[in-house]
């Protein structure tokens, strides 16, 4: 549209004020937000940009793939990735409390870009010039809640906003910083994105990390992995992706309760399903979701996941609640 259209002259022309000729870095996450900023930014600085996919370990089942096919697919861009999961899971070792995940996550991938970034300016295509620029898909939304908005409270910590380290040598390039995410989508379809990123469900930044309630290891990684794959998969194959603003599928690590499967005792622990129908994350009520789904997600989620043994629906609106539990 006319708006979205000057929205993005806009963006494209401060981008180039504020980059130069240098080089620059963007994350990309797999999710709407950092693939609209990198589009963006690719319009306005072309071959200047390296994407960044940190693997942290704490993706969802098929997303590292996702983000490696789809977005290079769909803008061409050059695409570093980073394996780190032994950097965040060492890092995330015998930590519970909810900031102070945020806080190592939001540390350890400005560490992973830093580290990135010295490669990228290694490679030919940089020449050796340092990367002095980081691209983030910061939403209006992510500011406030972290306390960056005029008289706002710190709600929680976003990895990209207050989970910042204090010794940042980026300057960061935020191009999404004043857009909702209804916006955020409009210039993602305009610069020609495909419907299945711009389309796509929010994720956070911090992944898995946030949704295991207690602490976050390989193997509870794995079992939440696995009944968010069955959820997700039950939420599409209902055709009600679009009902949905997002689903997190969250793993109670510390809570355990008796159960009884096949002949047996168990005593497993719970998932908490937390649907929510939502405009921009701000303010959202609690999906409901015919009860038929939600039947067929608890029943293979309890068959399939041996370590869970009790499927729960959180029935909250944001507020009090927030859409994640962490
Ligand atoms: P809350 O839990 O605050 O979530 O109601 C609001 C929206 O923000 C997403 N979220 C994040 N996204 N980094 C992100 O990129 C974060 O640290 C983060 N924390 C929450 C959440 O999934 C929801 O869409």
């Amino acid at each position: 549209s006319w708006s979205t259209g000057n929205i993005i002259e806009e963006h494209v022309q401060r981008i180039r004020e504020q980059v130069g000729s240098a080089s620059v870095i963007c994350g990309l996450s797999g999710g709407v937000d950092s693939a609209v900023a990198a589009a963006l930014v690719q319009r306005a600085v072309g071959d200047q940009l390296t994407c960044v996919f940190v693997d942290h370990g704490l993706l969802r089942e098929g997303e590292a793939e996702q983000v490696e096919t789809d977005f290079v697919a769909a803008t061409g861009v050059r695409l570093h990735v980073a394996e780190e999961k032994e950097r965040f899971l060492g890092a995330l070792a015998g930590v519970t409390d909810p900031e102070q995940k945020r806080k190592i996550i939001g540390r350890e991938f400005i560490r992973s870009f830093e580290a990135a970034a010295e490669e990228v300016a290694r490679s030919a295509a940089q020449e050796g010039e340092p990367v002095r620029f980081l691209v983030q898909g910061t939403l209006y939304p992510d500011v406030v809640e972290s306390g960056g908005g005029e008289g706002a409270a710190n709600i929680k910590s976003h990895h990209n906003v207050g989970g910042l380290p204090e010794d940042l040598q980026f300057e960061l390039v935020e191009p999404l910083r004043t857009l909702f995410k209804d916006e955020v989508r409009a210039v993602g379809r305009e610069l020609g994105l495909p419907e299945e990123i711009v389309g796509r469900q929010p994720f956070p930044g911090p992944g898995l990390g946030i949704r295991i309630i207690g602490e976050v290891t390989e193997d509870r990684l794995a079992v939440l992995r696995r009944a968010d794959a069955i959820a997700r998969e039950e939420l599409t194959r209902a055709g009600l992706d679009e009902d949905v603003w997002q689903m997190p599928v969250v793993l109670l690590a510390d809570v355990r309760s008796v159960g009884v499967q096949g002949d047996g005792r168990t005593y497993g622990h719970p998932i908490v399903l937390r649907p929510v129908s939502s405009e921009d994350a701000m303010t959202a009520d609690w999906s409901r979701l015919p009860y038929d789904l939600l039947a067929r997600i608890s029943n293979r989620i309890t068959n399939e996941v041996e370590e869970v043994n009790r499927v729960v629906l959180d029935v909250t609106s944001k507020p009090p609640g927030t859409i994640e539990w962490e």
